[in-house]
């Protein structure tokens, strides 16, 4: 039985061009980038065009694009680094409930520290509202970080409004990108934000490379204190390696038209379940305002793990965990409101570049033998 891979939300496959660019500087190219020698050249010059590689993509100036290990270190850097910069002017953030731990997390870390933090509301399709955001905003608020999509559902989020109404309040604004990169577009300046995360293993990079924008102006504090590397925003070495990955990424990322067949087959899928179980399947997340390639459907009444565990060969994921030996909701469909009998039911497809007819046709006879099965 063929493996089908419908898990791009949670990593994607090294893009075959971005290994090419890769791989001169795994079997040569080893200088140190801040070296003042020979050796040094090649390295600074590519850790450069990547740099101009990302920010080619987000639209942004090169000296505004910060590398970081990963889109949780990102969103790290964004929230501590914004807190640490800011803690004179005020400690209240503002986020939302259906953030990717690398952003719960974080802003826990700060409320042991005095942060006081603000979870928008979120309607029954994973959305804020903006007014809500207008009036959480006081004059203690120094931070807002909205997700631009949301890696289960792929909601996208009204970030132009959110961003304009923190702009008008003069809040810093951060966008967690990391699922919307290469999906949908990510001008910075179009979507009018101030720092915006990315991960190179959610857009065809390799994992333990992602990069933080700052817009210039926006002073942050940096995590790791060392040498002045990265502007002395993020001190350590730079990996040319996995900064030419990352730029060879983007810059495919910058052509969104592979997008067409992925939404077109994302929604032929949705179409096949329908036909097959009916009332059965519920969508979960927006219908229009969603990442194209992202699926995730409820069905009724049934454990979405217990199908995937069947689902021989597909790789997907669940919206339900397992805690201490019971099955929980995914707190983003909790904050949606979704009901339990509803949500435990939930699995996320997540569709790719490499994805094929072939591979949904089968997923769906797949599971309509093993929803037969276990009915
Ligand atoms: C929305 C979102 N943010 C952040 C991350 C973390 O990125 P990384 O794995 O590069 O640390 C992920 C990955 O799961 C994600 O989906």
């Amino acid at each position: 039985m063929q493996p089908i891979y419908l898990d791009y939300n949670a990593s994607t496959p090294v893009d075959p061009a971005v290994v090419a660019a890769m791989r001169p500087f795994l079997e040569g190219h080893y200088g140190n980038p801040s070296s003042g020698h020979w050796a040094a050249t090649t390295a600074k010059a590519a850790l450069e065009t990547a740099r101009g590689q990302v920010a080619a993509l987000l639209g942004c100036r090169d000296d505004e694009v910060v590398f970081t290990s990963g889109g949780s270190e990102a969103n790290n850097l964004a929230l501590k680094g914004a807190f640490f910069a800011r803690r004179d002017k005020g400690e209240h953030i503002i986020t939302t409930p259906i953030e990717h731990p690398a952003i719960v997390e974080p802003c826990r870390f700060l409320e042991r520290l005095g942060a006081r933090v603000t979870y928008l509301p979120i309607d029954g399709t994973g959305r804020v509202d903006p007014d809500d955001l207008r009036q959480a905003i006081t004059p203690r608020t120094i931070l807002v970080s909205i997700m631009h999509a949301n890696n289960e559902v792929g909601t996208i989020e009204p970030i132009e409004d959110c961003a304009r109404i923190a702009r008008e309040h003069k809040v810093l604004f951060h966008t967690n990108a990391a699922q919307s990169v290469g999906k949908i577009a990510t001008d910075v300046n179009e979507l009018g934000i101030d720092l915006l995360s990315i991960a190179g293993h959610k857009v065809y990079a390799p994992k333990g490379v992602g990069a933080l924008f700052v817009r210039r102006g926006a002073s942050i504090e940096p995590l790791i204190h060392g040498a002045g590397h990265e502007s002395g925003r993020r001190a350590g070495t730079e990996s040319a390696l996995l900064a030419v990955g990352l730029g060879k990424a983007c810059e495919l990322a910058r052509d969104l038209s592979p997008m067409h067949r992925v939404r077109a087959l994302r929604d032929r899928f949705w179409q096949g379940l329908q036909q097959q179980f009916g009332d059965g399947v519920i969508l979960n997340g927006h219908s229009t305002h969603r990442l194209p390639n992202t699926l995730n459907v409820s069905f009724v009444g049934r454990i979405g793990a217990e199908i995937l565990a069947r689902l021989d060969g597909v790789a997907a994921s669940t919206g339900s965990a397992c805690h201490s030996g019971r099955i929980e909701l995914s707190p983003v469909l909790q904050a949606m409101g979704v009901a339990p009998h509803v949500g435990m039911g939930a699995i996320r497809f997540s569709l790719g570049r490499a994805t094929t007819g072939d591979e949904i046709e089968a997923a769906l006879e797949r599971l309509t033998d093993v929803l037969a099965v276990t009915g």
